[in-house]
């Protein structure tokens, strides 16, 4: 089996092709806060790409098990029952709930692959389970990071090259791609709050005052949950 990564989510023809697994990473701060969500005892995470979506998805349904979450600009959307930070989806807040999901990159790259066989969602949270899903499947990994608007973001791809660094200790072969983002992670491994303080999507989370985000968001193996991405909603399995 062998790894590999998209540096910049560029879908491009033939790239889903089967006996592949998908592993979508938003570290800052969608799939954190999806895995913290369903960590606390949400029943599932239905992102969607808009906030209009959102919106007409939660009047089909019931209004007393689901909450409406997620960010534009970085910010919690008026009307919404949540903004973005994985602090926000404490137990108290999401358990037995469904939430709704809308952000600017994360649920984005969700749909890119949602006709795909196996998704898992990753973040430095739950990197170790992660790998050992993708070590039960005969398949190909494909890790995915979000990007910014479809450009390079260092810190999931530094996540990515993580997922790498445990695939390639389980003995997957890697790409070129896949080494380039394991020497990254190499680079950071010691300092990942720098890293993630420094970089252009930290930078603007705490311009806009959510600088604690960024400590809580690169936590490595906290949590043993792996969600899957399935027929539009990410669950437990
Ligand atoms: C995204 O999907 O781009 C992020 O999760 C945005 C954010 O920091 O909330």
């Amino acid at each position: 089996m062998r790894a590999d990564i998209q540096f910049i989510h560029r879908p491009s023809p033939g790239w889903k092709a089967d006996g592949k697994v998908f592993v979508v990473i938003d570290v800052l701060r969608a799939t954190t806060t999806i895995i913290e969500a369903l960590s606390h005892g949400c029943t599932e995470v239905i992102p969607v790409v808009t906030v209009d979506e959102a919106f007409s998805l939660a009047k089909r349904l019931p209004r007393r098990d689901t909450l409406v979450g997620g960010e534009e600009g970085g910010l919690k959307v008026k009307g919404f029952d949540l903004g973005n930070s994985p602090r926000e989806y404490t137990r108290d807040f999401v358990s037995g709930k469904r939430v709704i999901l809308t952000t600017t990159n994360g649920t984005k790259a969700l749909h890119s692959v949602a006709d795909c066989e196996h998704v898992f969602v990753a973040s430095f949270t739950n990197a170790h389970g992660v790998v050992q899903r993708c070590s039960n499947l005969n398949a190909d990994p494909v890790i995915v990071p979000a990007g910014m608007k479809g450009r390079f973001s260092l810190e999931d791809v530094v996540c990515g090259g993580m997922l790498i660094d445990l695939l390639e200790k389980e003995g997957f072969a890697v790409t070129d791609g896949a080494r380039a983002s394991r020497i990254l992670y190499k680079a950071f491994a010691r300092n990942l709050v720098e890293m993630a303080r420094t970089c252009e999507h930290g930078r603007e989370l705490i311009r806009l005052g959510f600088e604690e985000d960024l400590a809580f968001c690169v936590q490595t193996n906290v949590s043993s949950c792996v969600p899957v991405f399935k027929k539009g909603s990410v669950t437990l399995d």
